[in-house]
C-alpha cells in the first residue's frame, strides 16, 4: 500500500500551486462560492458538495479540509449562532486556509470558522499540541518515546481534539480514501464517536464498482489522487452502518466514472446518514405505515414495515422515522393522548390494531416535516 508521505507531499504541492490532475468537476452553490477568495476555489480538490447539508446553528466538522472551502461555504449557512471546524493533517493546507480567515472573518462578521491540525483516524490527537511537545522533548531514543506514547494517550483522554458527542454535522470532501485500509473502521468510528446522538454526516467521497486490487492500492500516484484508496461502493455503506450510523444512504451519484483504472471505474458520490439518539425505547402509542411502492423495507436497526400496515413504534424510532430522510415513505400517527402506561417497544413488525389510534393525528405530508 502507497505511504502515507506520498500524500502529505501531493497536498503540500497541491497548496501551493493548483493540480489540475486533482480537480473533479462539482458544481457547488454560487451564490456560497461568490465571498471565497479566488485562491480558495482554484484550489479545490473535493469531489462533491457537503455544504448542501450544513443547516443553520450546526456545529460542523470538515474532516481533510484543505483550502477550507467548504468550511468557508458551511460558514454562511450555519450563521452567528453556528460554528465550522476544519481539520487536516497538512502544515501547508492549514497555512492556507488560514491565510485567508482574516478576511473572511470580517466577510461573514465574526471568528464562526476555524483550523485545527489532525488525522481524521484518531481524532482524539492535538497534532500542533504534539509538535510542540517534541519541539521540547524531541524522541532520541526509546525512553524518549515511550514519554511521547504516554503523553500521547494522557492528551488524548484528557484533552481531545475533538470531543465525544460534540458535532452536530460531520462532512468531508475526497479525504476518507485517503487513510490507509488498515485505519478505515478505526476513522468511521472515530466519527461516530464525535456526532451528537441525532446529529448527521454527508460525506462525499470516490467509490469503487468492484474491490481494488492490490498493486493499484500500492501505487503512490493512484492513492493520493484519491483513485485506489477508494471504497468499494457497498463496503462504504456497510462500513457506516456497522459503526452505528443509520439512514445510511448514497444521496448522490454521478453516473459517469471520474476515472476508470483497469476497467475499475471510480465515481463520486455523497453519502448521508444519522447517529441514532439514546433515548429509551418506550411505547407511548406511536405508529408508522409504510406506503410503498416496496412489498417491505426494513430499516438499519432490523424493524421491519410491511407495505400499508399500522406497525406500532416507540416515540424514538417514531421521531427518527418522521423526521428524517425516511420522512418520505412514511405516514406517521401520532395518538392525541400518548399512553399513560410507559411499556418497553413492542417486537419488530407488531401491529397496531385501528381501534388504538382512531381520533390521532396523522402526519402524511412529507413537504411538511424537518429535512435531514
Ligand atoms: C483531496 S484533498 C480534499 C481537500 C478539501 N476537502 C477540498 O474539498 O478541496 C484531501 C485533503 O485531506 C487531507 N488529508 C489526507 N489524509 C488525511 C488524514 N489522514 N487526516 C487529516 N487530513 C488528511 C490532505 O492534507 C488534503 O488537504
Amino acid at each position: 500500500m502507497a505511504s502515507k508521505h506520498s500524500v502529505l507531499e501531493r497536498y503540500s504541492e497541491g497548496a501551493q500551486d493548483r493540480q489540475p490532475d486533482l480537480c473533479c468537476p462539482v458544481d457547488y452553490d454560487s451564490s456560497l462560492l461568490a465571498l471565497l477568495p479566488q485562491e480558495i476555489i482554484d484550489k479545490d480538490y473535493g469531489c462533491g458538495d457537503p455544504s448542501r447539508y450544513v443547516r443553520k446553528g450546526d456545529i460542523v466538522l470538515d474532516l481533510g479540509a484543505g483550502s477550507g472551502k467548504i468550511c468557508y461555504m458551511a460558514a454562511q449557512i450555519v450563521g452567528k449562532n453556528g460554528q465550522v471546524i476544519g481539520l487536516d493533517m497538512n502544515d501547508d493546507m492549514l497555512t492556507l486556509a488560514r491565510k485567508y480567515q482574516p478576511e473572511m472573518e470580517s466577510k461573514l462578521g465574526d471568528d464562526r470558522v476555524k483550523f485545527v491540525k489532525g488525522l481524521i483516524q484518531d481524532l482524539t490527537v492535538d497534532l500542533e499540541a504534539m509538535d510542540k511537545h517534541l519541539a521540547e522533548h524531541p524522541v532520541t531514543d526509546s525512553a524518549s518515546l515511550t514519554h511521547l506514547q504516554s503523553w500521547q494517550v494522557n492528551q488524548s483522554k484528557q484533552m481531545p481534539l475533538i470531543k465525544d458527542n460534540s458535532i452536530d454535522l460531520v462532512v468531508s470532501n475526497c479525504v476518507l480514501n485517503l487513510v490507509q485500509d488498515s485505519e478505515k473502521n478505526k476513522m468511521i468510528n472515530e466519527i461516530f464517536r464525535v456526532v451528537k446522538p441525532g446529529g448527521r454526516v454527508a460525506i462525499s467521497d470516490i467509490i469503487s464498482d468492484e474491490h481494488v486490487p492490490d498493486h493499484l492500492k500500492a501505487d503512490p500516484t493512484l492513492w493520493s489522487g484519491c483513485i485506489s484508496g477508494a471504497l468499494q461502493e457497498e463496503e462504504m455503506l456497510i462500513a457506516f452502518v456497522e459503526a452505528g450510523f443509520v439512514a445510511v444512504s448514497y444521496d448522490k451519484w454521478e453516473s459517469e466514472p471520474w476515472q476508470v483504472v483497469e476497467g475499475i471505474e471510480f465515481r463520486s458520490a455523497t453519502i448521508t446518514g444519522i447517529k441514532p439518539k439514546e433515548d429509551p425505547c418506550l411505547d407511548v402509542g406511536h405508529a408508522v405505515i409504510y406506503r410503498g411502492p416496496y412489498s417491505k423495507v426494513y430499516d438499519d436497526e432490523g424493524h421491519v414495515y410491511p407495505r400499508g400496515q399500522r406497525i406500532a413504534t416507540c416515540q424514538r424510532s417514531y421521531e427518527l422515522l418522521i423526521e428524517s430522510v425516511y420522512r418520505e415513505d412514511f405516514i406517521g400517527i401520532t395518538p392525541r393522548k400518548l399512553k399513560p402506561e410507559v411499556n418497553w417497544c413492542s417486537p419488530a413488525g407488531t401491529l397496531r390494531p385501528a381501534s388504538e389510534t382512531k381520533g390521532a393525528i396523522h402526519k402524511g405530508d412529507a413537504s411538511n416535516t424537518t429535512c435531514c
